[in-house]
């Protein structure tokens, strides 16, 4: 086992429908650490390069679209594998296939509005916390 960070993200359609509150909650129950956490608006140059692998994929201008509509919350996750137990926590991608009790099984029936984001992978953290926080913004505790 070992201590990983992932990046959390609730999306526009969360803060749109007041669950910011619900996703900490949900991670801070767990027992995960919450090392920086953010409110932020990003722009199309910024989302384009989060989801860069999705880029030659048919929805991704609406992607980008829907993550830079709103205000999003950021938030640097650690824990014992807190990249495979956050993916867990979310659930699947669709909302209409995650399972009830994950965030999107309990929240979302749409597979683009889909609440939250996690890393899926230490390295996939790596690339995407840089889009987001800079390292003096993370508390280690
Ligand atoms: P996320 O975990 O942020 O990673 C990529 C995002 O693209 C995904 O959540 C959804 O918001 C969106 N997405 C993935 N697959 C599709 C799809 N088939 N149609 C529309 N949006 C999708």
């Amino acid at each position: 086992m070992a201590i990983e960070r992932t990046l959390l993200l609730v999306k526009p359609d969360g803060v749109e429908r007041r669950l910011i509150g619900e996703v900490i909650s949900r991670v801070e129950r767990k027992g995960l650490k919450i090392l920086a956490l953010k409110m932020l608006k990003l722009d199309r140059e910024k989302a384009e390069e989060f989801y860069s692998v999705h880029k030659d994929k048919p929805f991704f201008n609406e992607l980008v679209d829907f993550i830079t509509s709103g205000p999003i919350v950021a938030m640097i996750v650690e824990g014992e594998e807190a990249v495979s137990v956050v993916r867990i926590m979310i659930g699947q991608t669709d909302g209409r296939k995650a399972q009830p009790g994950t965030i999107r099984g309990d929240y979302s029936l749409d597979i683009m509005k889909n609440i939250v984001h996690a890393s899926d992978s230490v390295e996939s953290f790596e690339r995407e916390y840089k889009v987001v926080f800079s390292d003096d913004e993370i508390v280690a505790w």
